[in-house]
Parts: structure tokens; sequence; C-alpha cells
């Protein structure tokens, strides 16, 4: 393919720079059947600077158009990542993609925007968000911000507001990681206090932190200091125990909640038992855990087991197959791919201890390919129900809907032509992210992006991309999304639920 790894220092990459290059402002999608979350029929998709213009069929055009025939293929909204971490600083080093290496295998993948997680800088909201603008200045495509809290003071709340005014509509709280990013549940229910003030989202990193770091002890103790032993050190149980924390709590100030990288059939049955109570709780699978299982970290050759550690730790055969169902019946409304990557040396920290190795996965550029394959082509949801999964619920969620998330005149022309009978194929040789190696190295299945467009220009084509660092847009993301309809009405219900047995309690003294 055109990017190779040795091509990546910055400035090996003028070649691809090629901003005023010929792909004309004006398109025409012709022939396709263009899928949305809820219809798909054929019809013609006409884009001018960067937005759609047109959906019907038969649109006729001038002749300074650029027509792409899409006869016999899907056209598809691109697709948006809840969860990545590019460029972040992590466990002693720094994920291997940055924000335009990162983006450019997204793009080749079919994704088209993604939500980044910033990290404060010393517990500042601001010093971090200042950081990560810095960061995303090589963006080739469009992203936005979710912020990690990591700390509570005086400071903390206030700097949320800002951030919301920022653009920034939701905010992680670690469970984990206890002596780095782990917060307390008093932490977490100021949090969700103030998210719920600021109609943001909270999100939550769900593994007992305490008990993971027992589980450590123990597996060293035993001498046990593999990659397997990052498995066994942190078991379902705990992730599951997180998770149904974090859901009571949030219960308890009625805060809706959107719990991230849902690894285990533990962890889903939490998130479902609340849901038929009733309550808002969003789950999100990555791709990891849909399609992977446990028994490759016990590959005797350490970077071989090591690429797979990350946290929730990728579960026993089993749990993939409970995930991909909970999916398919909504239960687990969309996919992320929590893309983390470090390289061989990177992992290699944690060689003799798999305490230090870096935790983290691939996956921006594989997730369409693999949530087709494994969901649509095995018949477990819909081709409408893919472009909800992989784009449109968050759109919805992170309340950028109907600009992101659909193929409609008016939208950002963020669009992917989907060949659902070719193949895709992954390997570490041929992708585009910087990392040495791929989870998902020789895995092949069908269906193929073949064309993404991003903010209205051709950016991958014969397996080809065309990206510009600088290209790619902040994208601001207001608070009070649909979750949070309705919410004040149920807040006055349970006060005065309160009220009545405290007046009768008053009258009778
Ligand atoms: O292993 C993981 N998941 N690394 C990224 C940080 C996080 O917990 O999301
Ligand atoms: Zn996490
Ligand atoms: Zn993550
Ligand atoms: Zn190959």
């Amino acid at each position: 393919l055109l990017l190779s790894i040795s091509l990546w220092p910055l400035s090996g990459l003028s070649q691809f720079f090629d901003s005023e290059d010929g792909s004309s402002s004006k398109i025409l999608i012709k022939g396709g059947t263009v899928v949305n979350a809820d219809h798909q029929e054929v019809a013609d998709v006409y884009v001018e600077d960067g937005i759609i213009v047109a959906v019907r069929p038969n649109i006729k055009v001038a002749d300074d158009v650029t027509v792409l025939d899409a006869t016999g293929k899907l056209v598809m909204p691109g697709g948006i990542d809840p969860h990545t971490h590019l460029a972040m600083e992590f466990m002693g080093t720094e994920t291997i993609d940055n924000f335009f290496s990162g983006q450019a295998a997204a793009l080749a993948g079919g994704t088209t925007m993604h939500i980044d997680f910033v990290i404060p800088v010393n517990g500042s909201l601001s010093k971090g968000y200042e950081a990560y603008v810095e960061k995303a200045k090589l963006s080739c495509m469009d992203y936005g911000f979710h912020m990690a809290i990591t700390k509570w003071d005086d400071v903390v709340p206030k700097e949320m507001e800002i951030m919301v005014e920022k653009g920034i509509n939701s905010f992680k709280f670690f469970l984990a990681y206890k002596g780095s990013l782990m917060i307390s549940d008093e932490l977490l229910l100021e949090g969700l206090k103030k998210c719920k003030s600021l109609g943001a989202l909270a999100m939550v990193h769900a593994e007992n932190g305490d008990a993971v770091f027992e589980g450590q002890k123990r597996m060293i103790e035993l001498g046990i200091t593999g990659p397997e032993g990052h498995a066994l050190s942190r078991p379902p149980v705990l992730e599951g125990e997180a998770t149904a924390r974090a859901i009571r709590l949030a219960a308890f100030v009625n805060a809706p909640l959107y719990i991230v990288h849902v690894m285990s059939s533990d962890a889903m049955e939490e998130i479902s038992r609340a849901q038929k109570s009733g309550q808002n709780v969003i789950g999100e699978p990555v791709v990891s855990g849909l399609v992977l299982d446990d028994s490759v970290l016990w590959d005797p050759d350490f970077i071989t087991a090591a690429k797979f550690v990350m946290s929730p730790p990728i579960r026993a055969k089993g749990h993939g197959k409970v995930l991909q169902a909970a999916l398919s019946t909504g239960i687990l409304k969309l996919v992320g791919t929590d893309h983390c990557t470090f390289n061989s040396a990177q992992k290699s920290l944690g060689i003799d201890d798999f305490r230090k190795i870096p935790n983290g996965v691939n996956g921006i550029e594989e997730r369409m390919h693999l949530v087709w394959d494994t969901m649509v082509e095995s018949g477990q949801i819909s081709a409408t129900d893919y472009v909800r999964v992989t784009s449109t619920e968050c759109a919805k969620l992170f309340n950028i809907y109907p600009r992101k998330g659909a193929i409609r005149a008016g939208s950002d022309a963020d669009i992917i032509i989907f060949n659902p009978n070719s193949t895709f194929h992954i390997s570490a040789h041929s992708h585009h992210s910087r990392s040495d190696t791929n989870v998902y190295e020789g895995r092949s299945g069908k269906g193929k992006v073949e064309v993404t467009i991003a903010g209205g220009r051709i950016v991958w084509e014969n397996e080809e991309l065309n990206v510009v660092p600088g290209s790619g847009k902040y994208i601001s993301m207001p608070p009070f999304n649909y979750l949070y309809h309705g919410i004040n009405k149920a807040d006055e219900k349970y006060l005065t639920s309160l009220k009545a047995p405290v007046n009768r309690i008053k009258q009778s003294l």
C-alpha cells in the first residue's frame, strides 16, 4: 500500500500532501444503495463544498463534477469511532499513532470521525485540553473530545463547565488504574452529579482497581509474570462489580451513564438488568471484545501475546458471542475500538512483568470491516443496523446528529462506498497505523471500503490515501443529548415521592 511504515516520519510525507489536489469539491455518487440507520434506497448523492446537497434518484450534473459509480455498492455514512486514544501518554510511554497516522488509518478503513479522550495534565482540565488542541493540529479528519476526570477539588467542576462551553459533552471516570487514573466512589458521585447539572454524559471504565491491584500481587507471588497474568489478575467478576456499582450510583442520582469497552458477559448482564428497570445505561462494546478471545495471551512468544494486552482484558471464548448477541438486540448500542496502539518495543517495557506492558490494542482502521463481517455477514444485524452501531448512534449520543451519522441533504459529506462482494485483508504489512503489529493479523472477510469521502474530499480510493494534515475540523458537541429529555420530570416525581412521607410525619407531630 501507499503509506509504508518507513515513510511515516513527517518529513517523508510531503509527497502525499497534495492539498490542492485533483479531487473536485463537487462529487456525484451514482447508482448506489444509500443506507441510513432508518432506511435504505437506491439513490444518487450529490456533494458540494463538503456538504451533502441532494439525495435522490437520477441527479443530473455538469461536466466539472467528479462522478463515482456506486452501482451494486452501498453508500453509507462514514464511521464514527466513539473511543480512541491518539498521542496519549500512558504507562510511561506514548501511543505510537498520533492524530495524523491514527486518522489516516481510520480513513483507509472507512471511519471519518472519532472522539478521543483528553487526559488532564496533573489533574488540570484546561491544561489537558490545551495539550490536545496542540496534538490535534495534525488532524486529517474531523474529531471531537471526551475528557477524563482524574481528581476532584473546587477547580475541577468549574473547569468542567468551561469544557462544556468548548464543546466537550462527556467525561470519563476510571474505576481502574490504581495510583494513576483511578478515582474513588466519592469522586464518581460528585462527577455524576456535576455531569447531570451540565447535561454531559458520564462515561465509566468499569473495573475494580483495588481488586485488580490485589489480583496482580497474587500473580506476581505465584511467579506468573507473562501477559497471561494480565487476564488472570483482572477476571470478569471485577468488571461486573464495577459496572454494577457505577450503574447503581448513576441510578442514585438519576444520571444517564455510558459504560465504555464492555468486555464481558458479566458487565453486559448488569447493563441489561438496569435497562429492564428503566435506567438509561449505554453499553459500548469494542471490536477486540467482539471478535477476539484470551487464548492469544498464552502465546509463548512475549510480543505475540503482549500485543493483546488491554484493559479490561480480552475474555475467554464465549464472551465475544454474548456481546455480539447483545449488540444485535440493542442491549449494547454502538461499537468503538479503544484504539490505543503501542509497537513491539513499547510492549517490551513489560517483558519481565505484565503490569508494565502498556495497555491497548489497534482497531481504528479495522472496525468498519470487522463489524460488517462479524455482524452483518453472519446474519446478526441488517445493513441499516450496521450504520446505526458504527455511526448514527454515536452521532445522536454525542449530539451532532444529523450533521454527522446520516446521508441526507445538509449533512457533512462524510461518506463511504462499500462493496459487499469484495473482501478485506488485514496485516501489519499493509495497514496504515504506525504500529509494527496488528491484533487482527491475517484476518480476512467479506466487504470492503472502496472509497472514503471526508469533509467532501475523496481521501481513500484505489487503495490509496490522499490526506492532508490540518484539514480535519474540531467538532464541538453540545450538552443535553436525547437521554436528558424528560429527566427533570423524573427528578420532580422523585422529590414528590420523598415529600409525601415527610409531610405525613410532620402532621403527626
Ligand atoms: O487498555 C486500554 N483500554 N487502554 C486505553 C485506556 C483505557 O482504559 O481506555
Ligand atoms: Zn478504559
Ligand atoms: Zn480507552
Ligand atoms: Zn496482506
